[in-house]
């Protein structure tokens, strides 16, 4: 009889014999928050796609971020959203040296200690099409826009940006950016959004940035969801090209793709994107009495750790690292 079956059961008896089986390990410092900075002073206003998000002027955000830090949660991601009248075809307000970002990076790295500073490298908030790259007739122009990216990077760079990331998934983009760095003797690393797919989960995120295109959809850059291999050899490009960190985009409906590329390249620091849809999942979850708050979330963050990831960003950050600590 007692060889006949194993049991498991001694393992999960009480909560201390939980906690010391568990194999997937997870805590704050391995979550990344994601902030939307906008122009003015005493600004912190809610985002009514996203709950619990707001539009944070500098001043507000350097007080975010401590929070977060506080909280053990060491790692930002930067998010500008200008204001109407900046938006331009060729996206100037995302390249100027007083670029808002960069102001915010600047601000945040003189402010704080122990917080590492990361931004998002796209023009689709900046541009009056809202589209990543430059337009040629309806057309992105995959290489006049790899410039854009490349100053855009450095802007934030020089600020004291300690890794820039860029989004936009234009091909090239992260070599084109590396090769500027170096030009100019900048130390920020690169995390590639190397293999991020033409998702309906970015919703929230486009009305919290303003950057939903104004005609057509990502699908002629962003991957298509019935890939598989092609979100790999977009990993490899991005390592070949320089980046330091690579991401899988979104997380919980890619699981198999954080796990994929994990396995092709463990030594590539891997980040997943709980992205704002994801998020929102949770919350409405909870709203509708699915299930807790909390539960939901840290379940979901854990199976995006389980599969693979070593960094997530998340909306959720802060409230996930009350309960990690
Ligand atoms: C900008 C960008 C997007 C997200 C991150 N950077 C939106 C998009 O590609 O349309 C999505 C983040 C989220 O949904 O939380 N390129
Ligand atoms: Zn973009």
């Amino acid at each position: 009889m007692a060889d006949l079956f194993r049991r498991f059961r001694p393992l999960r008896a009480t909560q201390e014999l939980r906690d010391r089986n568990a194999d997937v390990r997870l805590g704050p410092e391995d979550l990344i928050l994601p902030l939307f900075v906008v122009e003015g002073k005493g600004v912190d206003e809610p985002i009514s796609s996203l709950k619990g998000v707001s539009h944070l002027s500098i001043d507000r955000l350097v007080e975010a971020a401590k929070v977060a830090r506080d909280s053990g949660v060491t790692k930002v991601l930067l998010f500008g959203v200008p204001e109407a009248s900046q938006k331009h075809p060729q996206a100037q307000a995302a390249v100027s040296d007083d670029a808002l970002v960069s102001r915010a990076v600047a601000e945040l790295k003189n402010r704080l200690s122990g917080l590492t500073v990361m931004t998002d490298v796209c023009v689709c908030a900046y541009t009056d099409h809202g589209h990543c790259g430059l337009l040629r007739g309806q057309m992105v122009d995959n290489d006049a826009t790899l410039p854009v990216l490349a100053a855009m990077a450095a802007s934030h760079a020089r600020a004291g940006a300690d890794y820039v990331a860029p989004s936009a998934m234009m091909d090239g983009q992260v070599l084109a950016i590396r090769e500027r760095l170096e030009q100019e003797h900048l130390h920020a690393k690169v995390m590639g959004y190397s293999a991020k797919y033409a998702s309906k989960l970015y919703g929230p995120f486009r009305d919290a940035a303003g950057s939903a295109p104004g005609h057509g959809d990502r699908k002629s850059y962003q991957m298509d969801y019935r890939t598989r291999l092609q979100g790999v050899e977009e990993v490899r490009a991005d390592l070949e090209e320089g980046a330091d960190a690579v991401m899988v985009k979104p997380a919980t409906f890619y699981l198999d793709m954080i796990e994929r590329v994990k396995a092709a390249f463990p030594e590539a620091p891997l980040a997943a994107y709980h992205t704002s849809g994801e998020y929102m999942m949770v919350v409405h979850g909870a709203d509708h009495g699915l299930f807790d708050y909390q539960d939901g979330l840290m379940e979901n963050l854990y199976a995006i750790r389980r599969a693979g990831a070593d960094w997530i960003i998340t909306y959720g950050a802060v409230e996930a690292a009350k309960v990690l600590r």
